[in-house]
């Protein structure tokens, strides 16, 4: 294989080959290079072989070294055997969910998750023969009552979106094994700093990257942990799908997670604290955080999650637009974002954003008012955060 340039060769053929390779050893970089490499080249046949045989780097879609890290990582971080980055987190949770789902077969869901997450069951399975069924997953009776003969795979979130549900996560996976069902469970509120889905009897964990995983707010990707039979059934999914993370996201969520247990664990605390000042506030109508004594599953997310119940809370304010627009705008330290999870705190409103898509009634139904915003706390100083939104709510709500 031609290295370099040729004297035998015209300047259009060798602008092409020249700087192709490195002729120095470039191995063990301090930081991951980024391999944007569409496909690695083998030097014959039997090369090629070589290299299948190895599960070595063919073509990207297949297999990537930034996603291969990535893979690692989260395996790590997860406590799986194996793991799959995925180009968002909606790619991670439909590429497991088609990877274990045929028609006829029954999917019993949470209620309460990420409002993209029911649409993938309701919207797309549904159309290819899948039955689903959403329950509410912290009332074990409801989950027992609809489990079915065909029901392969329950669902669920470690800490539901938007009203910061807590489910018991080892009681519903050893429910699920005893009907030969597996139990998925979407981790991205707490990540695996925080909660460890898998070593409670969850079969695969997915995760949304761009949230706290990456904590940035500059990459979309998701991933899938899970045992090593299970993440090759999915790869073989992913493959024909072409949800693959694209190698710059994997290594900027690679970068990220460098910093992980510093930022989680301070949101997490931030988001006590602020939990804990909202919830004494007289404009404050309700807060929901596991690390509230009156949260239905504060003993539970004890024993669960142990000393950190994660960055997101949520608050029930009057259900006044005016009001609300005057508070969201009198914040210095709280940015309206589509995200969550960032290093900045921000906000977001479901009756517009995640649970946009179901009328009023429907969410009103599902515990969601008018009145609700759900918070992800930052890495700011937790007095500065409190202060500067005491400071908003009494600028809109103080007569
Ligand atoms: C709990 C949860 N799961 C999954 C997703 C989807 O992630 P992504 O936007 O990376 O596809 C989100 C997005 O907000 C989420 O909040």
């Amino acid at each position: 294989m031609l290295n370099g340039f040729s004297e035998d060769f015209s300047f259009e053929t060798n602008i092409l080959e020249a700087g192709a390779y490195f002729n120095a050893p470039t191995t063990h970089p301090e930081a991951l290079p980024i391999h944007m490499a569409t496909a690695h080249n083998v030097e014959d046949l039997d090369d090629l072989q070589k290299r299948y045989d190895e599960h070595g780097f063919c073509y990207n879609r297949n297999r990537n070294p930034n996603r291969s890290a990535l893979n690692d990582m989260m395996t790590y971080i997860e406590g799986g055997e194996d793991s799959l980055a995925c180009s968002s987190g909606m790619a991670a949770i439909s590429t497991a969910v088609i990877a274990n789902t045929k028609a006829g077969d029954h999917i019993l869901s949470d209620k309460t998750l990420y409002g993209e997450s029911l649409e993938v069951f309701s919207k797309i399975l549904s159309k290819y023969g899948v039955e689903y069924t959403f329950v509410d997953f912290t009332d074990f009776e409801q989950v027992k009552a609809n489990i079915r003969p065909n029901t392969v795979l329950l669902y669920t979130e470690t800490v539901g979106n938007p009203l910061i549900t807590v489910p018991d996560l080892r009681k519903i996976a050893d429910f699920a094994h005893s009907h030969n069902a597996i139990l998925i469970v979407d981790n991205t509120f707490m990540t695996g700093a925080l909660a460890h889905p898998l070593a409670l009897g969850a079969d695969v964990v997915v995760n949304s990257l761009t949230k706290f995983a990456n904590g940035h707010s500059d990459a979309v990707c998701g991933a899938i942990t899970s045992s090593k039979e299970m993440i090759e059934k999915c790869h073989a999914v992913q493959v024909l799908l072409g949800t693959q993370a694209d190698p710059f996201s994997s290594w900027l969520v690679c970068r990220g997670l460098r910093t992980l247990d510093l930022r989680v664990k301070k949101q997490a605390a931030n988001a006590a604290a602020l939990a804990a000042a909202l919830e004494k506030n007289p404009y404050v109508k309700k807060v929901y955080h596991p690390s509230l004594a009156s949260h239905p599953a504060h003993e539970l997310a004890k024993s669960q999650f142990g000393e950190y119940f994660g960055g997101m809370l949520s608050l029930e304010l009057e259900d006044n637009r005016e009001k609300m627009n005057k508070f969201m705008r009198a914040l210095h330290l709280c940015h309206y974002a589509m995200t969550l999870g960032g290093y900045r705190t921000t906000m977001a409103y479901p009756p517009m954003s995640s649970h946009s898509d179901m009328t009023k009634e429907e969410r009103m139904a599902i515990g969601i008012s008018d009145g609700l915003l759900r918070i992800s706390c930052g890495i700011e100083n937790a007095e500065d955060l409190v202060k500067d939104f005491e400071q908003a709510l009494e600028v809109a709500y103080k007569d």
